[in-house]
Parts: structure tokens; sequence; C-alpha cells
């Protein structure tokens, strides 16, 4: 009895900490998807974000992140899937790209679950 209850333990400790929230995962996702944060780039929140000035041939040009955070999810994954100029190139799983459009549209997520449930 006593080893059954020890194992119990060891097996919860040893599961513990992959209990992070989704909200945590898809933060570390954005932040830390295999590669450069795409918040470095994109911004927190996706809104865009500038990422350089330079001059070419003495005319003022500017390194933008584009804001991402309206495009469709049809959009979105589209592009995660294509090559871009100046974005490195990520082999995201089809979940990982969920996760990364979830991140950025979490609140919207969270009103209309919210919504539902009063419903209900
Ligand atoms: C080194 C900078 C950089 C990083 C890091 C980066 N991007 Fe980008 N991204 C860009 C640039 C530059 C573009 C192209 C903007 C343009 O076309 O004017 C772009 C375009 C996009 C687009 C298409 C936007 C549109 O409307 O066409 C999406 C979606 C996108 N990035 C998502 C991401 C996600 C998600 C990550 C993280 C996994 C990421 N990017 C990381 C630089 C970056």
């Amino acid at each position: 009895m006593r080893s059954v209850l020890f194992l119990l333990l060891l097996y919860s400790f040893s599961h513990a900490e992959s209990f992070i929230t989704k909200e945590e995962y898809a933060a570390g996702l954005y932040h830390n998807p295999r590669g450069v944060g795409c918040h470095l780039c994109h911004g927190e929140a996706g809104e865009g974000k500038l990422i350089a000035r330079y001059k070419e041939k003495g005319e003022e040009k500017a390194f933008i992140g584009k804001p991402i955070r309206k495009l469709s999810f049809r959009d979105f994954y589209d592009k995660m899937n294509s090559r871009i100029i100046g974005m490195p190139r990520y082999y995201l799983t089809d979940t990982e790209i969920q996760t990364l459009y979830y991140y950025l549209h979490r609140e919207e997520f969270q009103r209309a679950v919210q919504k539902s449930r009063k419903v209900n």
C-alpha cells in the first residue's frame, strides 16, 4: 500500500512541471518559437514594429515588421507556410501556428468563451 502511494506521489511530481496553462504555453511560443521571437519584429501584441531605419542610395528607408494581429487565420496560416523576405523561416507545426494565432487573439477568444457561458 505504501509503495503504491509513493509511486503515485512520484508520478504527480514528475508531471507537475508540465502543468502550464494554455496562456503560458502560447506566450512562450510567441517569444521563443524555436528561433528568433516574433515580438522582436512584430511587437509584444503583434501590433507591428519599426525594426530599423537605414539609408539606401541617399533615401531614408525603414525595415518594418508588419502588424500581424488583424489577419484572418487563413492568411496567417498561409503566410506562416511561405517564404517572407526579411523574416526567418520557422517550419512550425499546424498546432504551433494555431497556438500563435490564439496568442495574438486570446482576448477575443476569452471574451467569446465568457459570452457563450452566459448564454448557457
Ligand atoms: C527578424 C524579424 C522577424 C521576426 C523575428 C518575425 N517576423 Fe514575421 N515578418 C517580418 C517581416 C520583415 C515581414 C514582412 C513585412 C512586409 O511584407 O512588409 C513579416 C511578415 C509576417 C507575416 C505576414 C504579414 C502580412 O500581412 O503579410 C506574418 C503572419 C508574420 N510575419 C508572423 C510572424 C510570426 C508568428 C513570427 C514568430 C514565429 C514572426 N513573424 C517573426 C519580420 C519578422
